[in-house]
C-alpha cells in the first residue's frame, strides 16, 4: 500500500506503482490519497496526467492545525490498514501525511518504506524536517537518493541493512514525461520566449505567513522590469497576501492558479532560471540544467548545490534582485545530475520490496 497526501507526493510514488505492476510476479498495491491537498489543481490534476487512476480510498482529511492534520490522517487510516493489512506500506516525502501514516502503520506492526528518506536542513522550525526525522526512525526501508542521506540516517543510528541507495523516483516521472513536456510546448502556449524568463513558486510557511512576503513581492516586481515573471500561486501563498492585502504593480508579473505537472515542468524546462523555496524544483532544475535560486537559509538537498545549479540565496527577499545578473553569470554552470537520478529508480526500489523486509530484531548486517 502507499499513502500520498500532497501535491509533492504524487510524482514521487507513481513510477514505484508502475515498477510493481510491471514485475513478473506482480505485486498487488493499494493506493490511500488522505485529502491532505484537495484542490482540483493541487490534486487530481496529477491523477489524471501522471495516468494512475483513482486512489482506491480516499480519507478527505482537508486543512487543519499540524495536529488536527495529523490526527486526522492517522484516525482514517487506522481502519484501512486494518481492514487490507498489507505486508509493506510506502509513504514518500516529509508532508503531515507521511508522518502520520507511518506512525500508524508502525504501531499496528505493520512495515513502513519511506521514499525519499534521510534528507536533513537541520532545522527544526520546518515541519519537514520534524516529519522526516520520526518517519525515518520507524521506517523498515529507507530509500535514499543523495550521498548525504546515508550519513544522515547512520548518524541517528538507523542500521545499515535498511538503507538503500535506489536513486530519485520523482526524477524516473520527469523522465517518463520529458517528450510529452518539449510537445506541450507551454512557453509558446503563454507566448514567452525560450530561455528568457524567470518562474517562481513560494510557499514555505517561513517566507510567505509573515511580512517578508511583501518584501519578495516588491523585490519581484522590480526583476519583472528585466525579465517576464511568471508565478503560479499556491494556496497558502493566496490567502496570505489577501490577508495582508499584498499585490504586485508590475505588468511584467504573469500571475497563475496553481498548474498541473506538465504545464508547469514544461514551463520550468523553458525557463531562463526559477526562484522558489520548494524541495521538489531544486531537484528538477537540476536534473533540467537550469539554474535554480532557493530562498531558503538552508536546504536538504546539499547534492543540488555542490553537484547541481541550485544556489541558496538565504531567507532574504532583498537577494531576489540579483537574480538576473546571477542567471548570465550561470550560463557557464558546469553542472551535474546526481548518480541515480536517470529514471530507473523506481526499478530498483521494487527490486528491494521483492527481496523482504528485515524484521526489527535482525542483527544488522554490516556491508
Ligand atoms: C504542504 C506540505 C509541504 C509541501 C507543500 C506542497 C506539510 C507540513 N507541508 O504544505 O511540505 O511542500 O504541501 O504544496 O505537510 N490549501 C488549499 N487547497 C488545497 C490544499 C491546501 O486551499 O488543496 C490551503 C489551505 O488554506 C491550507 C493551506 O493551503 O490551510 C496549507 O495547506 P497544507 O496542506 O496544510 O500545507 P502546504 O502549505 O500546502
Amino acid at each position: 500500500m502507499s499513502v500520498v497526501g500532497a501535491r509533492p507526493n504524487f510524482m514521487k510514488t507513481v513510477p514505484v506503482v508502475a515498477a510493481l505492476a510491471r514485475r513478473s510476479d506482480p505485486v498487488r498495491h493499494t493506493l490511500v490519497h488522505t485529502g491532505q491537498h484537495y484542490d482540483e489543481a493541487m490534486s487530481e490534476v496529477f491523477f489524471s496526467e501522471l495516468g494512475v487512476g483513482a486512489p482506491d480510498h480516499l480519507l478527505q482529511v482537508g486543512s487543519g492545525s499540524h495536529a488536527a492534520q495529523t490526527a486526522r490522517v492517522m484516525e482514517r487510516l487506522e481502519p484501512v490498514l486494518q481492514a487490507e493489512r498489507p505486508d509493506l506500506l510506502l509513504v514518500p516525502g516529509d508532508v503531515n501525511s507521511t508522518v502520520a501514516a507511518a506512525l500508524v502503520a508502525a504501531k499496528l506492526g505493520i512495515p513502513v518504506g519511506h521514499i525519499e528518506a534521510g534528507l536533513r536542513s537541520f532545522d527544526r522550525t520546518m515541519p519537514e524536517e520534524v516529519n522526516r526525522l520520526l518517519t525515518d526512525q520507524i521506517s523498515n526501508l529507507l530509500f535514499i537518493h543523495s550521498p548525504e542521506a546515508r550519513e544522515n540516517l547512520l548518524r541517528e543510528g538507523v542500521a545499515e541493512h535498511r538503507i538503500h541507495a535506489v536513486g530519485n523516483t520523482m526524477i524516473d516521472t520527469l523522465v517518463a514525461m520529458r517528450p510529452r513536456l518539449e510537445q506541450l510546448d507551454a512557453p509558446g502556449a503563454h507566448g514567452l520566449a525560450r530561455g528568457e524568463y524567470l518562474v517562481v513558486t513560494l510557499h514555505r510557511p517561513a517566507l510567505v505567513d509573515g511580512p517578508l512576503l511583501r518584501d519578495a513581492v516588491a523585490a519581484l516586481d522590480r526583476v519583472a522590469d528585466e525579465m517576464p515573471v511568471l508565478f503560479p500561486v499556491h494556496p497558502r501563498t493566496a490567502a496570505s497576501m489577501q490577508r495582508q492585502g499584498i499585490a504586485f504593480g508590475s505588468p511584467g508579473v504573469r500571475l497563475l492558479e496553481p498548474l498541473g505537472y506538465l504545464e508547469f515542468l514544461s514551463l520550468l524546462e523553458g525557463a531562463a532560471g526559477a526562484l522558489t523555496d520548494s524541495g521538489g524544483i531544486q531537484e528538477e532544475t537540476t536534473y533540467l540544467g537550469i539554474p535554480c535560486f532557493t530562498l531558503r537559509d538552508n536546504t536538504e538537498r546539499p547534492v543540488t548545490c555542490e553537484l547541481g545549479t541550485n544556489v541558496l540565496l538565504g531567507l532574504a527577499p532583498e537577494r531576489i534582485a540579483d537574480v538576473p545578473a546571477l542567471i548570465s553569470a550561470a550560463a557557464t554552470l558546469d553542472a551535474r545530475i546526481p548518480p541515480g537520478w536517470d529514471g530507473a529508480a523506481a526499478e530498483r526500489l521494487a527490486d528491494v520490496i521483492e527481496q523482504g523486509v528485515p524484521d526489527w530484531d535482525q542483527a544488522p548486517v554490516r556491508v
